[in-house]
């Protein structure tokens, strides 16, 4: 699933992610006041804890109308937002992305009530302590960092709460919307799509688990890729998809580690990891930015420009990715299961 390196075990990836601390902030200056986000309708998944939380309490400060979609923490999270930003204009809805009926349920809600977002922020994730089969037979951090992403993608674009014209053919000549993904910059520790093995369920434990956290963040890079090739035909992009790491960030992310290993790696994130704020930052560059608008397929390190794993890039790799997750999703979910771009 990954090769031997940096990103190895999670006490050598939290170390390696002290390191990228020290690294200079190409977009730091960019980063101000100035970045707004009013009128624009936004939602947040994951938006209970962690980073998803920072989102939505700076982009709600910045003018945005959040939309949070939380399994837990409701309707706790949202007051703590409208507190902590001072608007008013904040809503949480119930969205459990381990459950594909939930999924569904969570899609229809938004699409029965016309909403049309102007940027989503796709940033829910969770690191496991080892192989759990969901109702569905797939393996949690499957669905919940990968497939959950392709089947929302669809649904919202096929509904047209993403307006789009390539699916939905309603999006108007108005600023393109943004789909952006939450990733992690250990993809780039990853290794090729198992394309044999793609969504079957395997026994693993803790010792392999921060490879398949990698794994399946390089699985969803290289899906963003293959969605923004498809949402931007003939040189003219229709909806922007971007991807950021925020680094190192001191959340509830090692909250399954077992008790040792989450006791030293809380140390390491108490004492040098960022705030969630900080690592909010690179999602609202992406969501908010005028100097990117139009472009598509954007990767941000924290607060630089970089570019991802090669493999992701690969088109090959990229149509194979959308046939097998669409094969996966129609395994378990055969009468709603339809890939719209
Ligand atoms: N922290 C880091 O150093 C770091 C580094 C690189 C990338 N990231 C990425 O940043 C993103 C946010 O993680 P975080 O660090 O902020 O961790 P976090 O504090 O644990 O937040 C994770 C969020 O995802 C939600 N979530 C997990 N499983 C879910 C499910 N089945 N259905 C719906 N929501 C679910 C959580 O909801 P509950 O609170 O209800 O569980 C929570 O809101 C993730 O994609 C993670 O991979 C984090």
């Amino acid at each position: 699933m990954a090769e031997k390196g940096r990103f190895d075990n999670p006490v050598s990836a939290a170390l390696a992610g002290v390191k990228d601390l020290f690294r200079k902030q190409d977009l730091a200056d960019d980063y101000t006041d100035a970045l707004r986000a009013d009128g624009k309708t936004v939602l947040i998944t994951g938006a209970s804890s962690g980073v998803g939380l920072g989102l939505a309490k700076d982009l709600a400060s910045r003018g945005a109308h959040v939309i949070m979609a939380c399994r837990s923490r409701i309707p706790e999270a949202m007051e703590e937002v409208k507190a902590a930003s001072g608007s008013e204009r904040v809503e949480i809805r119930k969205l459990d992305l381990a459950d594909i009926d939930a999924i569904h349920a969570f899609c229809d809600g938004l699409r029965d009530d016309g909403v049309r977002l102007d940027v989503a922020l796709f940033n829910a994730g969770m690191a496991a302590p080892g192989a759990r089969r969901t109702a569905s037979g797939l393996d949690e951090i499957f669905l919940v960092n990968y497939l959950s992403k392709f089947i929302t993608a669809n649904r919202l674009l096929g509904d047209g709460v993403i307006p789009n014209n390539a699916a939905a053919g309603n999006r108007g000549d108005g600023p393109v919307p943004r789909m952006i993904y939450t990733s992690s910059d250990s993809h780039q520790s990853a290794s090729a799509i198992d394309f044999d093995l793609f969504g079957k369920y395997r026994e693993y434990g803790v010792n392999k688990a921060i490879n398949y956290y990698s794994y399946y963040k390089l699985v969803m890079n290289t899906f963003n890729t293959e969605l923004s090739r498809r949402l931007a035909r003939e040189g003219q992009v229709d909806v922007s998809v971007h991807t950021f790491c925020p680094g190192p960030v001191n959340t509830n992310i090692v909250r399954e580690a077992p008790g040792w290993l989450r006791a030293i790696l809380r140390g390491i994130f108490t004492v040098a990891f960022r705030t969630p704020a900080q690592g909010a930052m690179p999602g609202t560059w992406l969501a908010t930015s005028p100097s990117i608008e139009g472009q598509t397929n954007r990767y941000l390190h924290m607060l630089n420009r970089k570019e991802m794993d090669p493999k992701v890039y690969d088109p090959e790799a990229g149509k194979k990715l959308w046939a097998a997750s669409l094969d996966v999703w129609r395994s378990v979910d055969p009468e709603r299961a339809r890939a719209v771009v």
